[in-house]
């Protein structure tokens, strides 16, 4: 949890930065001549000499959005518009049959396994490397995650090591598009099929990323996205369910809504014997369709701007962005993830990089760290309840089944910059390579001070 609050922490810092929009600006001819000067932390001047987007972006299109709900004076989803009018342009966009707004991205992940009827005794194959709420989710359930070991060239969830994860009690399997990069779809559905286990996809992070031409969110049965403050829709709270089984859409909606059919006025029953209230407020559903009308345009810029800094920094040694797959055709960059070898920066420690970084105007942090090795997750094989389901010898074998060896030397190596550092100029772009580059120059000097 610490590390999501890091992740917001400087998605927030990069928008502090700079109330200004420099979308839009004209892009410059690659210009590196800072790259010769001293670094900022040795008393150079910064790289950064710009202003960071501020998030998030607000106009006359949200007030008026938020006005109509208000003056409505019909606040909840129920005999309401609102949120059903998010629901169709939603699915629209991300080209699936189906749409569910809910209240957050947790609450999303955690519908879907609900209408799956996940529960005591089930399994759910998930990454390490990931926020937290995918692993609360599966525990909410009284089921038990189960983590597969991570890439380290892409960061996502390592195909190769699922099947061995794969026993008799698994139920879903959960990938996180993590970053907003797609993970490899086409290996993950091929297992999932070969074993006839249904892909729920954690899509928090991935809004208007592509595999093949497509949006992620409905390759598996069905996806999860979050509306939370720092995402790139952003609604403050907020998720929703994609699914072109229309079925379990409704399925969906039954678990949400305590229970109840798509039909509330007349509480028509819903499939399945459990239920909650996550339901999306007319007012969430208002500001998200406020801020979808910039969303294809940011996620474009974010990525033009991705490929350019990724052109940039694989020149640099010791510098790897994090790779896509071929599968690929979009990644919504939610982060902009890359791995740091500072033996290639003379021994520079990460959190000296990170720190000279930071005076060169740059926020960066290190991300998630090992949540398989966690108290707060190894703790979970003493819970009382764990061991009376699964029993004491299961849980210490869980614990021996969750080491995750790459993830390990990821987390050691992972530094990232937030989405809206993406949104600004190709100058911006110069510039953070540009800091990269003069620190590379300086290793030494920089351990010194
Ligand atoms: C990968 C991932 N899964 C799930 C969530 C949970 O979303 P929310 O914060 O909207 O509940 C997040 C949000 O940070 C996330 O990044």
């Amino acid at each position: 949890m610490k590390n999501e609050l890091n992740r917001r922490e400087f998605i927030n810092a990069a928008s502090v930065l700079g109330a200004g929009l420099t979308m839009g600006m004209p892009l410059i001819a690659c210009n590196t001549a800072g790259a010769t000067e001293k670094p900022a932390i040795l008393g150079g001047p910064k790289a950064f000499s710009g202003k960071w987007t501020g998030w998030p972006v607000i106009g006359q299109v949200e007030q008026d959005e938020l006005i109509k709900v208000l003056n409505s004076g019909q606040w909840c989803r129920l005999g309401a518009k609102t949120a059903r009018r998010f629901e169709e342009e939603f699915k629209k966009l991300f080209g699936a049959k189906g749409a569910l707004g809910v209240s957050s991205g947790t609450a999303a992940l955690y519908t879907m396994l609900g209408a799956l009827n996940i529960g005591p005794g089930d399994e759910v194959i998930i990454p390490p490397y990931t926020f937290i709420a995918t692993y609360n989710v599966v525990v909410l359930h009284y089921a038990l995650p189960v983590f597969v070991d991570t890439d380290l060239q892409t960061f996502q969830i390592d195909p190769s090591k699922i099947e061995a994860q794969i026993t008799e009690r698994t139920r879903v399997i959960m990938p996180v598009h993590i970053g907003g990069s797609p993970a490899d779809l086409d290996s993950i559905l091929s297992i999932a099929g070969k074993h006839k286990i249904p892909v729920i996809e954690d899509a928090c992070q991935a809004h208007l990323a592509e595999w093949k031409g497509r949006c992620v969110g409905s390759f598996g049965l069905a996806g999860g996205f979050s509306f939370q403050g720092s995402k790139n829709l952003n609604a403050g709270e907020g998720g929703a369910i994609i699914s072109n089984d229309e079925t379990f859409i409704h399925d969906c909606y039954a678990f949400h809504h305590q229970g109840q059919g798509a039909n509330s006025a007349s509480l028509e029953p819903g499939k399945g014997t459990r239920g909650t209230n996550l339901r999306l407020t007319e007012f969430q559903a208002g500001i998200l369709l406020a801020q979808m009308t910039r969303l294809t345009e940011q996620s474009n810029t974010r990525s033009a701007n991705a490929d350019y800094l990724t052109k940039m920094l694989n020149k640099i040694p010791g510098i790897y962005p994090a790779k896509l797959y071929k599968g690929v055709t979009k990644s919504a960059y939610h982060l902009y993830m890359f791995r740091y070898d500072s033996e290639k920066f003379g021994g520079l420690s990460i959190a000296k990089f990170i720190e000279a970084m930071n005076r060169e105007g740059i926020p960066c942090g290190k991300g998630y760290g090992k949540m398989n090795k966690d108290k707060y997750v190894t703790d979970l094989a003493r819970n009382k309840h764990y061991l009376a389901i699964y029993g004491e010898k299961y849980m210490n074998q869980w614990l021996e089944r969750n080491q995750c060896p790459e993830n390990d030397k990821l987390t050691d190596q992972a530094i990232w910059f937030g989405q809206t550092m993406l949104l600004g100029s190709k100058t911006d772009m110069e510039q953070i390579a540009e800091a990269i580059t003069k620190i590379s120059k300086n290793p030494g000097e920089i351990m010194k001070s």
